[in-house]
């Protein structure tokens, strides 16, 4: 396993799709390249293939609680290749509806590049609430990263901070 940063092309999009559990129903040519896996090792396994041991659960957590309501979120994630290089890369998660009965079907995951200096700020936030998981649990972690939000705002969504972040820095 190696333990690098993968350059990524700021202009591709890395795309994928799962159904409702989560599992891998498309990825575009971009996700296949970066993670190094192939399209039959990806298509039907669960999207934590690509998880990075450092992301914190909570944020997962946050993802599931918010798309399974009918909510689009956006975060920063880090990814591991299938050789253990690793990607930061901001995510727009999308749901999928039935076109005739308006009821979710999947969803989709829409990926770009971000600068370095948004990479510390999350980072830090990250290795923390990871720390806390360890040391405590996913409900300290959830504690410490709602007074994060507090902080930055009365009524700011970890996605509001989320894309603020991408776009000033
Ligand atoms: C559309 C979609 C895309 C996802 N993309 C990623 C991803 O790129 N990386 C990741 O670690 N988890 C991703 N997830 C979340 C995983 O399903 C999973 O919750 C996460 O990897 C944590 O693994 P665990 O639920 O087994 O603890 C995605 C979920 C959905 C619905």
């Amino acid at each position: 396993m190696i333990d690098e940063e993968i350059e990524l092309d700021p202009k591709r999009y890395i795309v994928s799709e799962t159904d409702e559990k989560g599992k891998i129903t498309f990825c575009n040519d971009y996700f296949i390249e970066v993670c190094g896996y192939s399209k039959d090792e990806l298509i039907g396994k669960s999207h934590n293939i690509v998880r990075h041991p450092d992301m914190p659960r909570v944020v997962f957590k946050l993802l599931w609680e918010t798309i399974k309501q009918g909510k689009n979120i956006n975060a920063v994630v880090k990814n591991r290749s299938k050789d253990g290089r690793y990607y930061w890369i901001f995510t727009e998660f999308e749901m999928r509806k039935d076109i005739d009965t308006g009821n979710i079907i999947g969803y989709q995951a829409s990926r770009k590049s971000i600068s370095k200096h948004v990479i510390e700020i999350i980072a830090d936030l990250y290795s923390k609430l990871l720390e806390i998981e360890k040391n405590e649990d996913i409900e300290a972690s959830e504690k410490y990263l709602i007074t994060f939000l507090k902080d930055k705002g009365d009524d700011i969504e970890f996605s509001t901070i989320m894309e603020e972040i991408h776009r000033f820095y």
